[in-house]
Formats: C-alpha cells, structure tokens, sequence
C-alpha cells in the first residue's frame, strides 16, 4: 500500500512545518489538500484564459466557456450522472441541499406527509428539512440506528410508508464513517412514490460512486473534501424533477425573458446557476477529477480501507479510548475519544506536535446527544496520508495522555 508515499510529493502543503513539526494532516474529512496540478490548472486558467461565460462573443469568453463546461462534462462521467444537464454548479453540498429543499421541498411537500432522515445527519441535511416541514407542516421521522451506528434497515422500511415525500440521508457519515446502502434506501423510498435526496459529500472523494446504479432523484457533494478548490460543488438532479421546480436563486444567466411584471427560465442547468458561477473553482475541480481518476478511485477507496482499520485498531489497542462507529463498511474517519481529556484539549495539544485533526460535534450535534457526548475528537484520512501518520497520531495520543489525564 504505497499511495500515501507515492502521491504525497504531488501536495506541496505536506512539505510545511506546523509549529516547528513536519505536518500531519487527518483533517480532509473536513477539508482536503490541494495537489499541484489543481493548483496549477486554476492559476494557469486566471493566468490565461480567464473570462466570463456563456456571455463575451470574445475569445476568452468562448475558451472560458469551453473550459467551464468540459468541467461539467468530466464531473458528470466521475459520477456516472445520467443526464449531463442534471450536473449544476453551486457552491457546495449546504448549498445542493438547500436548493433542493427550497425549490422541490417547499413547493411538492404537502402537509401531512413526511420527510424521513436519520439522525447521523449532518446539519446541512437536516436543518433544511426542518424548515420545510414547518413551512409545509410534514412530520420529520428518523430511522433508527443500531448500537453500532448503522441504519436499522427494517425500522427504515416501515418508516418509508405512503406518507413519505422525501427521504434525505448521508451516503457516508462524517463521524461515524457508516457507509450507507443509500441504493437500497432510494429503492425504498421510490417504492412508495417519495423522493431520495442523497448527501454525498464524504463519499464522492472516497470512492467510486454511480448514479446510474444508485438511481437518486438528488444527489450531492462538494469540490473542496476531493482535492478541489472551495467554493464549488455538485447537486446532480433528475432533469424531470428539476424542470418542474422553480428556481432557487434568481438573477442574470438562470432566466430567459424578462418582462416587468415576470420573467421565464433558462434550460437546465443554467436555469439554477443564477449570477456569475465559480468559473476558475469549475476548472480546479476538473482537475482534481482527473488527478483522482488517474490513481482511480477504486485504489483510493482500498487505501482509505487501510488507513482506518489500521487507526482504528490502533486505537483500541490503547487504554481508555472510546471509538465510534462500525467496524465495517466505513468511510475514512475514525471518531474517538480519551477517557478524561477533553477533545479540544487533546486536538490542541496534538497540534502543538503539528498534527490536524478536528474535535466538536462536527455539525452533527443530534448524533452527538445519540452518542451520549458533547464531542468527539476524529482524525480523517486521505490518499495522501500513510501508517507514520496513524503512528505520530497515536503517539501524539500518548503525549496527550502523559500531559493532561
Ligand atoms: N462537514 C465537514 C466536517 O465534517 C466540515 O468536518
């Protein structure tokens, strides 16, 4: 397993000394590094082809145009979307899912119905929800976890009834690392005639992923945890569904006439791509597609495997850790806590060692209240990270350990 060594010269922020200590960086749950040919691609397209688009009869604005939208194309092929024109630019997952809510939500919700989700939820596929539901009065209802933090299948299906109206669940959590069987729960929901709204933004840059399989009517991610720039993401949407909506944001791009009294949309997907997008982040995230697709996800995915099982029993060889989550099936964080430190102690402390990770309730505070906690500390791993990284962590541990227990 030689990925980490190997891809770890493409990330110049590796080379960085934090605090005086070479970096250890298991933070990409929250953010991922940047490797130098996205670096290089977004400079180079600032530097060189930069210009509005889809508006200049110019020749910049043509190559821009050009660059934009082979961005599209490629991050559309990486998902295996169905549809080209279901691929809208925004920026970010929050942003995806609120569009989704306001503009699907809001307008198809009925009151009465429900909306399911579960409780490993991030907050922006949560609160969202609960907006709708008081603006529309839906019942929001929970599938139940199991001890081990996966999702209670048999509770889901009885909860999945002709009431539903959407179902909104994380493809991978980023606390637990519960990998969801999201294909099964989107069959679920269609079999009653609801909608699967699927939060993919700890899954997208950890494994390949396939919508054509998957069949979501909504599905989400963000630029910035897949080596991409901040700023841009993804909401694959059903061109069907999406046409029936009304628009999320209004402004110049998105509309078609605009008369005094009322205006018409443009076609997909410009119709949700309101203003001027994130054009130079588009081009930086193609390129972090390509890069991931050249070492294939398959092989990213594997290592991720690697790296956790190794952390986690790691971990659980030390005494007085608390781990979170399965044991199998899981993405590439690894929540913990150590009896008697606080994990803003031991993040702080770990970091004076130059080590990232992050501690809070990690915007999932109903899964925290779940775990009976008020936060866990949680290292997350990448392509980029290798065993050394999960030795300096638990050594790090250790210090801890010595200094504040
Ligand atoms: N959602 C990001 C995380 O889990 C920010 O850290």
């Amino acid at each position: 397993m030689l990925l980490g060594r190997d891809v770890r010269k493409d990330f110049p922020i590796l080379n960085v000394k934090v605090n005086g200590k070479p970096l250890v960086y298991l933070d990409s749950a929250a953010s991922s590094q940047k490797p130098n040919a996205v670096l290089e691609s977004y400079c180079r397209f600032c530097e060189q082809r930069y210009s509005n688009v889809h508006r200049g009869i110019h020749t910049l604005g043509e190559a821009a145009t050009g660059d934009y939208e082979a961005a599209r194309g490629s991050i559309a092929e990486f998902i295996q979307a169905p549809a080209l024109e279901g691929v809208i630019f925004t920026r970010g997952t929050p942003e995806s899912i609120n569009l989704v809510a306001h503009s699907y939500g809001k307008k198809f919700v009925k009151h009465g119905q429900s909306i399911v989700l579960t409780p490993m939820e991030h907050h922006a596929n949560l609160v969202p929800w609960q907006l709708v539901a008081k603006f529309v009065g839906a019942e929001l209802r929970f599938i139940p976890m199991k001890s081990d933090g996966t999702l209670d299948l048999a509770e889901a299906r009885k909860l999945i009834d002709k009431t539903t109206a959407m179902v909104a669940v994380t493809h991978a959590s980023n606390v637990l690392g519960t990998i969801n069987p999201v294909g099964e729960i989107v069959e679920l929901a269609h079999k009653v005639g609801a909608k699967a709204v699927i939060d993919g933004a700890q899954a997208v840059p950890h494994m390949p992923v396939n919508l054509r399989e998957m069949n979501p009517d909504f599905y989400s991610f963000s630029g910035h945890k897949m080596l991409g720039p901040t700023g841009i993401g993804v909401l694959y949407g059903r061109p069907e569904i999406l046409n029936d909506m009304d628009p999320f944001l209004t402004g110049g791009e998105m509309i078609r006439e605009v008369y005094l009294d009322h205006a018409t949309w443009n076609d997909l997907p410009y119709k949700f791509e309101a203003g001027t997008p994130a054009i130079a982040e588009a081009i930086g995230l193609h390129a972090a597609v390509r890069y991931l697709q050249e070492i294939g996800m398959e092989r990213i995915a594997q290592m991720d495997h690697y790296l956790t099982t190794h952390a986690l029993e790691k971990l659980a060889s030390e005494p007085d850790i608390a781990l979170y989550g399965p044991l199998s099936q899981r993405g590439a964080v690894t929540s913990f806590n150590v009896k008697g430190i606080h994990p803003h102690d031991l993040a702080a402390l770990l970091d004076r060692e130059g080590i990232a990770i992050r501690a809070g309730h990690h915007c999932c505070q109903p899964l925290m209240r779940w775990l009976d906690v008020q936060a866990t500390a949680r290292a997350s791993f990448y392509l980029y990270n290798t065993a050394d990284d999960v030795a300096a962590l638990i050594e790090g541990v250790r210090t801890a350990r010595k200094v504040l227990a």
